[in-house]
C-alpha cells in the first residue's frame, strides 16, 4: 500500500465534525487530494500523523492539517491563493512566534514544557517548529528539524558547535550524550535552563563519584564544577579552562608552595610539573591525612 493511498483510506475512515464545517473549516481531505498530497504522505508517517490523520482520539486531533494550520476553507476555494487566517510555521513565517507556538503547547504543556511560559527561548521568541519539523521524520527521535539535537540547537549556538570541535570534550558527536543531557530547551526552574538544580547536580548526573561529602573537600569543586572546566569543550585536556599549573595558581600563590619536608627547589613545583601529579584527589579525599588532596 502507498503511503498517499493510508492517506485516503485514513480520511475515509473518519468524518469531520458539522460544526467544524461550518467554522470555515475544509476537512483535511480537501487538503490532500487539492494539492497536499505530498506533503501529507510524508506527515502520515510522523507520531502526530498517523493518530491525526488515521486514529484521532479529539476533535481537536479530528481536524486533522487544520488542527495546527487553521480553518482552510477561503484557502481552498480560493485555490490556494487566499491564506487570509491561516496559521503558517516556516521561519520566515509573518505568523508570529507566540501564536505559532500556542497551537502546539495546546496538546504538550504538561511533562518537559511545565516551564516553557516565560523560559529564555519563549522569551526570544523562538518557537517550537524553530526546533522542530513535525510536517516529516528528519530525525530518529523527537521529530527535530536536524537529524541530531546538537545539530538542532547548533542552528542558532555556533559558539557551542565551534567548542565541541575542539580537543577536549564530553562524547556528544557520538551521541553518547546531547545538549538535552544537561539543558532542557522547553524551560527549567534552573538558571541557564540547566536539567537539575545548579551546575554540580547536573555533572553529578553522570559523574556520581565526584559528588561526595569527602573529608577534605576542595572550596572550587562544591561550588562548581565550571571554576575549572568548560563543560562545553576545551583545547585543554580534560577540558580545563586554563592550563595547569595556571589553573591552581589563580588561586594558590606558587612562592608560598610549602617546600621544608619535599626537598630543595621551589620550582619544583611548577616547572615542568603540573600541581595535580602531586595532588590527585583535587575533587576531594577520604584519606585520613589526604589534606593536601595529595592521597
Ligand atoms: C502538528 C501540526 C501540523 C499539522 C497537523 C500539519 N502541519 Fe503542515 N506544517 C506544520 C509546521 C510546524 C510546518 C513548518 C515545517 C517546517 O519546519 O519547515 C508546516 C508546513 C507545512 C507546509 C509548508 C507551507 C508553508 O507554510 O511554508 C504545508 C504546505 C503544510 N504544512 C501542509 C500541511 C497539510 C496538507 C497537513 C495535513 C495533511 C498539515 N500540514 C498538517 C505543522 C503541522
Ligand atoms: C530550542 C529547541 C526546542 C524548542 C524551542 C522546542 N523543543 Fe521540543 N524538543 C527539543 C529537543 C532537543 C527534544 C528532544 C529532547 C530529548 O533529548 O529527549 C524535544 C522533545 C520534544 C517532545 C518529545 C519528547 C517530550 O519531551 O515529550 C515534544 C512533544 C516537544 N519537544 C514539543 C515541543 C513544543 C510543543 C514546543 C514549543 C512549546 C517545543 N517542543 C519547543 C527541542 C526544542
Ligand atoms: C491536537 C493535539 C496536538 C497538537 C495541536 C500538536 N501535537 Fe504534537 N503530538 C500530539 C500527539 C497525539 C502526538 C503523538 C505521540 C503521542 O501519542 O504522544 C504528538 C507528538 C509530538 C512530538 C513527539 C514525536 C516523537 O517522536 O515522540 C513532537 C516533537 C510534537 N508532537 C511537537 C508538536 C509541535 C511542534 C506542535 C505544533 C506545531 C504540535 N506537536 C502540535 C498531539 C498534538
Ligand atoms: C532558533 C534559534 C535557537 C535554537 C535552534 C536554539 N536556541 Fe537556545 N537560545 C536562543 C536564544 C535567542 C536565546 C536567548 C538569548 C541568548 O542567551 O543567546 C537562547 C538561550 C539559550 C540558553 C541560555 C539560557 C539562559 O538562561 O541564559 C541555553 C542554555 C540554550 N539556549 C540552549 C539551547 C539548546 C540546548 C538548544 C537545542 C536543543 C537550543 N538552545 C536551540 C536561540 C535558539
Ligand atoms: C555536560 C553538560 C552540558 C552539555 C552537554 C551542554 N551544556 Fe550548555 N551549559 C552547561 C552549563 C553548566 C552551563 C552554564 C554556564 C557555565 O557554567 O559554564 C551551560 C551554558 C550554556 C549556554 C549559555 C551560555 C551563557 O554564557 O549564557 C548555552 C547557550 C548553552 N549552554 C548551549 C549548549 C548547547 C547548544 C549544547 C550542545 C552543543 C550544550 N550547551 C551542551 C552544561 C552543558
Ligand atoms: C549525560 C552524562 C554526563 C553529564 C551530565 C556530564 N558528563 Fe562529563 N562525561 C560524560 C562522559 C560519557 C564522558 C567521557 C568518559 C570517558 O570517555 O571515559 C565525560 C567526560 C568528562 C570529562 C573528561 C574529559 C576528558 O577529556 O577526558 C570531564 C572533565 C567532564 N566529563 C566534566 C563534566 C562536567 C564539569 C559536567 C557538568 C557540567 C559533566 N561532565 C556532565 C558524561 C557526562
Ligand atoms: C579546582 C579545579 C577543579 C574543579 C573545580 C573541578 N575539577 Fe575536575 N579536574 C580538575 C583537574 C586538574 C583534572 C585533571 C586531573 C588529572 O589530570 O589528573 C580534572 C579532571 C576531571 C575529570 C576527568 C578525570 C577524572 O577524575 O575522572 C572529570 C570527569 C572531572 N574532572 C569532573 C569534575 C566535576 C564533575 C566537577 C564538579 C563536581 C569538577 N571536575 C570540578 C580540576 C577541577
Ligand atoms: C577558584 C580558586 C581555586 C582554584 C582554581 C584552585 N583552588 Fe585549591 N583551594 C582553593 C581554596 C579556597 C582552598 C581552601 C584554602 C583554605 O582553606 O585556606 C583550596 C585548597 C587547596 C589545597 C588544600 C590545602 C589547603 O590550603 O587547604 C590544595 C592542596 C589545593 N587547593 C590545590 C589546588 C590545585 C592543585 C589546584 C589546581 C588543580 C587548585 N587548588 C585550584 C581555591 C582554589
Ligand atoms: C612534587 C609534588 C607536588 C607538586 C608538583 C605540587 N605540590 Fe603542592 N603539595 C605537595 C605536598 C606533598 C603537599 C603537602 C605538604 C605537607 O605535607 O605539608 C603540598 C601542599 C600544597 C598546598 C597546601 C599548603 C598548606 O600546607 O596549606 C597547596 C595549596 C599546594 N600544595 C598547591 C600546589 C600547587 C598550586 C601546585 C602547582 C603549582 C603544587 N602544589 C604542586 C606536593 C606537590
Amino acid at each position: 500500500m502507498t503511503a498517499a493511498a493510508g492517506v485516503a483510506l485514513g480520511l475515509a475512515a473518519v468524518p469531520l465534525a458539522r460544526a467544524q464545517q461550518a467554522a470555515g473549516y475544509a476537512g483535511s481531505q480537501e487538503c490532500t487530494t487539492a494539492c497536499h498530497e505530498q506533503e501529507a504522505a510524508r506527515f502520515l508517517r510522523t507520531p502526530m500523523g498517523r493518530v491525526f490523520l488515521e486514529g484521532p482520539r479529539s476533535d481537536l486531533e479530528r481536524q486533522g492539517c487544520e488542527a495546527c494550520h487553521g480553518p482552510g476553507k477561503a484557502h481552498v476555494e480560493s485555490g490556494g491563493e487566499d491564506m487570509t487566517g491561516m496559521i503558517r510555521f516556516a521561519r520566515n513565517s509573518t505568523t508570529p512566534a507566540d501564536e505559532r507556538n500556542r497551537v502546539c503547547i495546546q496538546c504538550h504543556e504538561k511533562t518537559a514544557r511545565l516551564y516553557w511560559q516565560a523560559s529564555p527561548h519563549e522569551a526570544s521568541e523562538v518557537a517550537c517548529s524553530d526546533c522542530h519539523n513535525v510536517m516529516t521524520n528528519v530525525s530518529e527521535r523527537a521529530n527535530l528539524q536536524k537529524p541530531t539535537v546538537m545539530a538542532t540547537c547548533t542552528q542558532c549556538h555556533l559558539q557551542r558547535q565551534s567548542q565541541q570541535m575542539r580537543s577536549s570534550r564530553m562524547p556528544l558527536w557520538e551521541q553518547k550524550m546531547q545538549c538535552s543531557s544537561c539543558h532542557n530547551p522547553h524551560g527549567s526552574p534552573n538558571e541557564k535552563l540547566l536539567v537539575a538544580s545548579s551546575v554540580n547536580e547536573t555533572c553529578y548526573n553522570c559523574h556520581t563519584e565526584k559528588r561526595g561529602p569527602f573529608l577534605w573537600e576542595h572550596p572550587p569543586v562544591v561550588e562548581s564544577c565550571s571554576n575549572c572546566h568548560e563543560p562545553h569543550g576545551s583545547t585543554k585536556e580534560k577540558m580545563l579552562k586554563l592550563p595547569k599549573p595556571r589553573l591552581c595558581q589563580q588561586c594558590h600563590d606558587p612562592t608560598r608552595h610549602p617546600t621544608r619536608s619535599l626537598g630543595p627547589a621551589d620550582t619544583k613545583y611548577v616547572m615542568g610539573r603540573q600541581c595535580a601529579n602531586c595532588h590527585t584527589m583535587i575533587h576531594g579525599s577520604n584519606h585520613p591525612s589526604g589534606f593536601a588532596f595529595t592521597r
